[in-house]
């Protein structure tokens, strides 16, 4: 991004870098873990859902894309190192259910991810209103996303 644009942001840039730079690194585990679990259902219904898991992998993927386009923009650089991927994000030690065939386990989990998300994002959303507008205008659309994840999985769950 060009001088004028870094000059209208009314943030603490390098503190802006930052925290996209967490919900970046949330983007790529939320990627490889749904990937990750689409590989792994078995049983009933379990296509099903590992089809919806491999579209959520490619959505957060390009969420991901996204934010590193923003990162960018602010003179920032995306976290650079996979190993470094996981300690910046906020995720948690993800458990998923021992047995495959257990669906709606590796479902709870996903809802839970989501949920991590959607409060990532407020917060950004908040932090960023009327002080970096392009930001904001990028996490609202994102932020909208996620609300249709967790609903999607809340209803996957009955
Ligand atoms: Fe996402
Ligand atoms: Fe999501």
């Amino acid at each position: 991004m060009g001088k004028k644009g870094r000059e209208i942001v009314e943030l603490d840039i390098k503190q802006m870098i930052a925290d996209l730079n967490r919900v970046y690194a949330d983007e790529w585990l939320a990627h490889f873990y749904f990937l990750h679990a689409a590989h792994m259902v078995s049983g009933i219904n379990s296509e099903e859902i590992a089809e919806v898991f491999r579209q959520a992998a490619a959505d957060e993927l390009g969420h991901a894309g996204k934010i590193a386009d923003r990162i960018i923009q602010l003179g920032g650089v995306p976290v650079a190192k996979i190993e470094d991927l996981a300690e910046a994000s906020h995720m948690r030690k993800v458990n998923f259910p021992r047995e495959t065939s257990d669906l709606k386990g590796f479902i709870k989990v996903f809802l839970e991810a989501e949920r991590i998300a959607i409060d990532s994002y407020s917060e950004l959303l908040k932090k960023t209103h009327q002080k970096d507008i392009v930001t904001h205008e990028l996490i609202e659309h994102i932020l909208e996303d996620e609300v249709a994840d967790e609903e999607e999985f809340e209803n996957l769950l009955g």
